[in-house]
């Protein structure tokens, strides 16, 4: 409509001030040519006179335009109160980033976000934040990028008996047997927590588990996952759930898992409670189906884990897996000697010299022994293989790492353990 047609009915509307119909088209015309003052009169003379919720629409609108932006605020407000519109919420928080109240806006857009499911991606954008966990479109050459197929199955890792027959019922049989375990009322899915002193295997066990069942494994580290950007922590967690379910059978393992579940403050702040909802959801299988996927976890730090992890469907079995016992420890030094040149190596006798040691503590104390072979061997000129004398006498240099970890347990085991979660470790300190 253009300025003359737009003087034209102003004359009218003199005439019949009380015409709502035409008041109105006189408005949405003054607002189209650009008039924002005249427009806000008009529009507000309706809202006076009338209920039109409309009119009062485009009041916030003129206001906003006219870069007044606490009346667009307020009435948004109010408009809201009855109505769930999402260009209301839009023009909401654009007041609010235009009058330079970045935070607030970011609040009120969450808010909106949380109780009607509305999001805007331009005001996302701007607010650096992301709600969305959407289904990227992925390509499987970049899937590669973070999966592996690991050689390593249960006959490289030495002991564990118990872990491994875990693994195996809880996790491995269901996959395999899926109906077998439906008969009997055995639902799959939920994963398997293993915690204990470092060095025990934790991590080695759960890739060995990809390479038993000859699938794919998965390894995510909080770094990997957590971003500054609101939201986008979710989003990357999503994200590695996603790779899993696409490629399976999949082990997916999370290392260090307390620090993304974690009881700490640091992380209860600055939205890692949300981080901790949507790894609750992820693990639920509530958009998506986990068939196929297995999930371990490992925490040096179990009593750092939000409880919420621990329940039924979740990381329902909850493994210690402490430092080797002497058979373990043979086996592990039998496995850990196999590729490397040694003599009538009595791996009994190490064993029982090493008690405490973890199997990163036999390995530093083979790896010692194997660089003063190989020393000796440049010196010679010929291969001079590793004795068990060479490794007695490394024994005393590799200090048992485990230690320090029972120093923090056992108060953790003996002053709280309500819920009998650190029966294991009580039981192994034989208290
Ligand atoms: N049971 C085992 N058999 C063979 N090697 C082991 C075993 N446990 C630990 N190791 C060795 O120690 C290293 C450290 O173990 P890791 O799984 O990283 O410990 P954790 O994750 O429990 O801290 C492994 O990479 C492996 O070389
Ligand atoms: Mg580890």
């Amino acid at each position: 409509m253009d300025k003359t047609t737009l003087e034209a009915l102003e004359a009218a509307l003199q005439s019949s001030p009380d015409n709502a119909a035409l008041r109105t088209q006189i408005a949405k015309g003054w607002y189209s040519y650009g008039d924002y003052e005249k427009a806000k009169a008009h529009f507000n003379a309706l809202v006076q006179t009338t209920n039109d919720i409309g009119a009062k629409k485009d009041l916030a609108r003129c206001y906003f335009q006219l870069k007044n932006y606490s009346p667009s605020i307020v009435i948004c407000e109010e408009i809201l109160e009855g109505e769930k519109d999402p260009e209301m919420m839009s023009l909401h928080v654009e007041s609010l980033i235009k009058s330079g109240q970045t935070q607030q806006a970011v609040e009120q857009y969450q808010e909106f976000h949380e109780q009607y499911g509305w999001f805007d991606e331009g005001l996302e954008k701007q607010l650096k934040i992301s709600t969305q966990v959407s289904d990227l479109v992925f390509d499987e050459e970049e899937d590669d990028l973070f999966l592996e197929k690991p050689e390593l199955d249960f006959s490289g890792v030495g002991g564990m008996e118990n872990v491994k027959e875990e693994i195996r019922m809880k996790i491995i049989q269901p996959l395999e047997n899926p109906e077998l375990f439906k008969a009997f009322g055995k639902a799959a899915g939920g994963g398997i927590l293993l915690y204990g002193p470092p060095g025990c295997g934790k991590t080695f066990i759960s890739k060995a588990t990809a390479g038993e069942i000859s699938s794919r494994f998965l390894s995510v580290g909080l770094e990997e996952v957590l971003d500054m950007w609101i939201g986008n922590s979710e989003k990357n967690l999503h994200e590695k759930f996603e790779i899993a379910r696409r490629n399976t059978p999949c082990v997916l393992f999370f290392d260090e898992i307390d620090a993304v579940g974690s009881k700490r403050s640091d992380l209860r702040q600055s939205g890692g409670r949300n981080l901790i909802n949507q790894f609750l959801k992820e693990l639920d299988g509530v958009d998506s189906q986990n068939d196929g996927v297995l999930i371990l976890g490992a925490t040096n730090s179990p009593w750092h884990m939000d409880s919420a992890f621990l329940r039924p469907g979740r990381f329902d079995r909850i493994i210690f897996v402490p430092p080797p016992d002497e058979k373990s420890r043979e086996a592990i030094i039998a496995l850990q000697i196999k590729d490397k040149p040694t003599v009538d190596i009595d791996c009994p006798k190490i064993a029982s010299k090493t008690k405490g040691f973890s199997g990163a503590d036999i390995k530093l104390l083979i790896d010692l022994a194997a660089e003063d072979s190989l020393r000796a061997s440049m010196k010679s000129g010929n291969i001079v293989p590793i004795t068990t004398k060479d490794l007695l006498k490394q024994v005393k240099n590799v200090r048992p790492s485990t230690k320090d970890w029972f120093n923090t347990a056992r108060n953790y085991a003996l002053y709280s353990n309500s819920s009998g979660l650190y029966d294991d470790i009580l039981q192994y300190l034989d208290l």
